[in-house]
């Protein structure tokens, strides 16, 4: 049997990730690879961390790539910290709220939610009464709740959770790179990042950072894999009084090991995502983080105008919307599924569907890093707009584009820098 050429599709993908990559981080994935422990591969990684702290806006020492999609960090960043019986808090307002508990629980936390309504946050005050009462070891929180839309506000929080000493970690995947995320500011005190959604970088690495209250969590179990320990590593670890972390792949301790000027192998790196993941940060940083949160606001901004002018209503509470998902209802009648597979196969364009309760009444539509463009916004809204006729639905019609071409045409003084690419 033979098999053709690989030969995709061109699509103009318009998801909460993964979204289209920067053409500059395609061309720097096919770079010759390079040996783990070659010191020009070495260099990278030391580039990489720099870029990372800037990209949280921490001074912490740790910062570096899982290897794994995104839940690849926030499952190493939690089996690291948590011991079984440990108490946790997670404030749940969608589907990765869920995956956060799913994840302490595995790793046999004793695990005390709080859930409100899909589509709302949570006030931090309510958020802070709650850490009062239970007195966790650990509160986990998404940020950019790409299932629901919405962003958790967390500048107080963490200072809460240092009354009662508890650590703070946060979900950023969905916001990182695409709305402001202030790690040490809000005191913070591990992050996990993903690459596939505002760093425009296919998904395959997890950027996470943590400071020296998690690193002494992590350092108080640390172990060296036995085939490479030395003596002083057996010496230290026969004094060990605390379990070891349950996975070995996740061993933040292993990990840190390697990404230290020790170099000592854990897996094998994963050498053209970390080139692809470097050019999605040299893009980042050179766009500035604040022009590149304004971009995200400013077609976030057209896109909903042109959505709204269409006559289509947005889902949840609009004080708290993430600005890189837009969530639409369906409307009555429409099948949702039907609208989003004629968007992909007359237009080339993909649009998201939700989860659980959400799945069918929802639509989303994802404005994220290299994605998050003119063309692309304008060429969604002309699609849906031609596909709802289509389908039968009445809606006011030219009118979404004009709402958008406003915005777009509006005073200079407005307009962020276009995305950059080459
Ligand atoms: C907020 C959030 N957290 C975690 C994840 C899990 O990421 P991944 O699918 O890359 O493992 C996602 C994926 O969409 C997400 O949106």
């Amino acid at each position: 049997m033979t098999y053709s050429e690989l030969n995709t599709p061109l699509r103009t993908i318009m998801t909460p990730g993964p979204v289209e990559v920067d053409p500059r981080v395609l061309r720097a994935m096919s770079t010759p690879i390079l040996g783990q422990f070659d010191p020009a591969f070495t260099n990278i990684m030391n580039e990489v961390m720099d870029m990372l702290r800037k990209l949280f806006q921490t001074k912490n020492k740790w910062a570096f790539p899982v290897d794994g999609t995104s839940r690849s960090g926030v499952e190493a960043l939690l089996c690291s910290i948590i011991e079984p019986g440990d108490k946790v808090l997670v404030p749940i307002f969608g589907r990765f709220g869920h995956l956060l508990t799913e994840i302490c629980e595995r790793y046999g936390a004793d695990v005390h939610t709080m859930e409100c309504r899909w589509g709302e946050v949570f006030q931090q005050e309510t958020v802070i009464e709650e850490i009062k009462k239970v007195s966790p070891k650990v509160v986990a929180v998404v940020h950019g709740e790409t299932s629901t839309g919405r962003m958790q506000p967390l500048e107080k929080i963490g200072a809460a959770c240092r009354e009662v000493d508890a650590l703070l970690v946060v979900d950023a995947v969905a916001s990182i790179a695409g709305a402001e995320v202030k790690v040490d500011e809000w005191c913070i005190d591990g992050i996990i990042a993903g690459t596939q959604k505002c760093l425009s970088v296919p998904a395959g690495m997890a950027p996470i950072t943590y400071n020296e209250r998690i690193e002494k969590v992590i350092n108080s179990r640390k172990k060296v894999e036995r085939g490479i320990s030395t003596a002083d590593d057996r010496q230290r670890e026969s004094t060990m009084n605390r379990p070891m972390v349950k996975s070995n792949y996740f061993d933040v301790s292993m990990l840190q090991d390697y990404w230290s000027p020790r170099r000592l192998n854990h897996h094998t790196e994963a050498t053209s995502m970390l080139f692809a993941l470097r050019e999605g940060l040299r893009i980042v940083l050179e766009e500035g983080l604040e022009n590149r949160f304004k971009r995200h606001k400013f077609h976030e901004t057209a896109l909903t105008a042109g959505l709204e002018a269409m006559g289509l209503e947005l889902f949840g509470d609009k004080a708290n919307k993430l600005p890189t998902v837009t969530c639409v209802k369906v409307p009555g009648g429409v099948e949702a599924d039907a609208v989003r597979s004629m968007l992909l196969e007359q237009f080339g364009i993909e649009i998201a569907s939700s989860f659980g309760p959400l799945h069918g009444k929802i639509w989303r539509i994802g404005s994220m890093g290299f994605s998050c463009r003119q063309e692309n916004i304008l060429f969604v809204l002309s699609a849906l707009e031609a596909v709802l006729v289509r389908h039968g639905v009445s809606i006011p019609t030219g009118k979404a584009l004009q709402a958008a071409l406003d915005v777009y045409t509006r005073e200079k003084t407005e307009k962020p820098a276009p995305v950059a690419s080459s």
